[in-house]
Formats: structure tokens, C-alpha cells, sequence
């Protein structure tokens, strides 16, 4: 029998209600992510990948809120939990590491202190923890873990943070990692590493990854599965040969075709024509159809509907296509 996924989001809506109007950020987001595996969710800037993660750490700023659906986590609804139960989960059974470590490290303890105030919450022993902590910076390739557990962050290298990050998640074992655009500010070298890092994670600990990326590049390299986010919405979702060999979708297509180049904000894509729509009156019908060079009358007047195109692999778009395999 096949296991539960361990993380099963189902339907996820999240609305943020502005002076503009209300709207979902997130709207009716279905995915699973299985232990062990590294699910990747790919967008452009504003498709609502970081809201999503957000929302599964019960983390939305006001005036947002989780206005539908049900996060499965390990076998409870993290949407109906009671507040005082989500610390719990914070931290120790999802671990979130994000595009800008100085974010969640805090700057007047040392990047140790940090880790070993952890693992003290796991009642694990004074001593004991101290040692954890610098087995940990070993694992995580730090050099000379002694002194550098006394750093302060601002102490530190863009990628070395990075790694004190992604050490204080190792050292709870939490059983899913999320990971907002973790290697965007670092150079190729450095981001290969931390790449190779998470992927040492899920094979050493079989941790589940949920990592966001607007890189291809990055989802190549790291990826089982892959979801693509498109104005609050999965557009497209299956595993990661299938996406690269067979992209359905035709915002897929031109994701994959968009190599990233650096923009004047930096980071951001600039080579699919037209933007991500305004989300308070999103266009009728298909969202993506004021940019999609595949348009036709329909996808102006009704929004298409799932379609399963090989096992695990699912589209959302009114173009239909041959299976692989078949002959014409
Ligand atoms: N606190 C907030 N208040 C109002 N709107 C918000 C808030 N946070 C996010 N949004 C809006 O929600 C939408 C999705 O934003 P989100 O940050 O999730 O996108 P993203 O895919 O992570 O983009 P990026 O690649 O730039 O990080 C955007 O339109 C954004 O403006
Ligand atoms: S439904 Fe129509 S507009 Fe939307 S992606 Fe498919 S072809 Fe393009
Ligand atoms: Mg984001």
C-alpha cells in the first residue's frame, strides 16, 4: 500500500483584503509532497509562491488569511490547529529557510547560541548540545566550526549564513524543509553547494523539501517534482523528467525558455512578454491568456480545468495533447 504524502495541501486559498480590494494570492492551490521527496515551485515574481509558504507555516501577515481549503501535515489539518499547537510545528517539524538569512537569524546572539537554543528546547543536555552544535557546522561544511559558532551574523558571508541556516534546521531533524529561494543572492559557486547541501539532507535524514525557485537551472538540479505557479494558481504539476521532457502548459514553456537574467530589480525575470496580472480583476477565462501565444476565443470565457496527461503529470489549459507514446 502506498503511503500518505506527508504533506498534502488541498484546494489552499489565501486572500489579502487591501485598499485596492480584496483578493487570493493563493487561489485553490492543490499539491502533495511526499517524504524524502524535493517538490519544487517555480513562478514569476508576485505568483504567490512565497505566500503559499507562508500559509503552510501559518505565517500570513494581516490583512492576509487562509480563507479556504486544508493543509495535511503528517496526519492533522495545520489550517484547523489551535494557535498555541503551531510553535510546535514552527521550527521543529517544518524548517524554513529563506532567500535573505539575516531575516530569521537574529543579530545580537551568535550564530552557535542560536542553533544551541534549539536544541536545548529539545531537552537535549547543556554539554551534549554544545557538541551538536559544532558536529552540525561540520556537516554543513563550516570551517573551523569552534570559532565560528561565536559569530554574529553580520559576521558572516552571504553563503556561510546560508549554511548557519540551513545548520539550525539540521539540528531539529524537521520532517519538512521549506526553502524560499535559498541560493538567489549567491554566486553559482556558493549556490551549487547549498544545492548539494539540501540534497545531502533529504538523503541523510529523508527529509521532504519544498523548495521555491524562479530558476529552472536550479530545479534541474535539484528537483523530483515540480509545480508551476502562475497568478495564485498551479498551472501545471508533475515529476521533474516529465516537466522537462514533455512541458504541457504553455506558460511552462516559456518559463523553461526564459533563461533568468538579471533585471534592474534584481533577480527578476524579464523575458516573457506582459506581466502577472492584477490579481484584485484578474483576467476571465484562463488567467495566462492576455500573454499566451496559444490563445484562442475560449480561454477568454472559461477557465480551464485539469486535465491528467500521464500519471502524476496534470495541466491546467484548454489545448489538449497527444499522449506520449501514440502515433498519429
Ligand atoms: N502582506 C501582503 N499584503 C498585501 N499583498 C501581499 C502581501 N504579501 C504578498 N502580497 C501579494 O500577494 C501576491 C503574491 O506574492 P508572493 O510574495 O507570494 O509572490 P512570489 O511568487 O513569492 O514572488 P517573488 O518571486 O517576487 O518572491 C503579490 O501580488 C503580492 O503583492
Ligand atoms: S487555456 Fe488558453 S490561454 Fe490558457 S494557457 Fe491554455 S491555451 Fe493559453
Ligand atoms: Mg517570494
Amino acid at each position: 500500500m502506498l503511503e500518505n504524502p506527508l504533506l498534502s495541501v488541498k484546494d489552499l486559498s489565501i486572500s489579502f483584503n487591501t485598499n485596492e480590494g480584496k483578493f487570493n494570492a493563493v487561489d485553490g492551490v492543490s499539491f502533495d509532497v511526499n517524504k524524502g521527496e524535493i517538490f519544487a515551485l517555480v513562478g514569476e515574481s508576485g505568483c504567490g509562491k512565497s505566500t503559499t509558504a507562508f500559509g503552510l507555516m501559518r505565517l500570513i501577515p494581516k490583512p492576509g488569511e487562509i480563507s479556504q481549503g486544508k493543509i495535511i501535515f503528517d496526519g492533522k489539518n495545520l489550517v484547523k490547529l489551535p494557535e498555541d499547537e503551531m510553535p510546535q510545528i514552527r521550527g521543529k517539524e517544518i524548517g524554513m529557510i529563506f532567500q535573505n538569512p539575516l531575516d530569521s537569524l537574529n543579530p545580537v546572539y551568535s550564530v552557535g547560541k542560536q542553533i544551541y537554543e534549539g536544541l536545548i528546547l529539545d531537552n537535549i543536555g547543556k554539554q551534549d548540545a554544545w557538541k551538536r552544535v559544532v558536529d552540525i557546522f561540520n556537516d554543513v561544511q563550516i570551517s573551523d566550526p569552534k570559532e565560528r559558532i561565536e559569530s554574529y551574523p553580520h559576521e558572516l558571508s552571504g553563503g556561510m549564513r546560508q549554511r548557519v541556516m540551513i545548520a539550525m534546521m539540521l539540528s531539529r531533524r524537521p520532517k519538512l524543509l521549506i526553502a524560499d529561494e535559498p541560493t538567489t543572492a549567491l554566486d553559482v559557486t556558493i549556490q551549487a553547494q547549498i544545492l548539494e547541501l539540501i540534497k545531502e539532507l533529504r538523503d541523510t535524514f529523508n527529509t521532504a523539501v519544498l523548495i521555491i525557485t524562479h530558476d529552472f537551472g536550479v530545479v534541474a538540479e535539484i528537483a523530483d517534482k515540480v509545480g508551476v505557479m502562475y497568478a495564485g494558481k498551479i498551472v501545471e504539476v508533475g515529476d521533474v523528467y516529465q516537466i522537462f521532457e514533455n512541458p504541457l502548459h504553455p506558460y511552462t514553456k516559456l518559463l523553461m525558455k526564459a533563461l533568468p537574467r538579471i533585471t534592474k530589480q534584481e533577480g527578476r525575470l524579464e523575458t516573457i512578454s506582459g506581466t502577472v496580472p492584477n490579481l484584485v480583476s484578474p483576467p476571465k477565462g484562463c488567467r495566462f491568456h492576455p500573454r499566451c501565444p496559444m490563445a484562442t476565443d475560449i480561454c477568454a470565457v472559461e477557465a480551464p480545468v485539469f486535465k491528467e496527461a500521464e500519471k502524476n503529470h496534470r495541466y491546467c489549459c484548454h489545448l489538449e495533447v497527444k499522449k506520449r507514446g501514440t502515433h498519429h
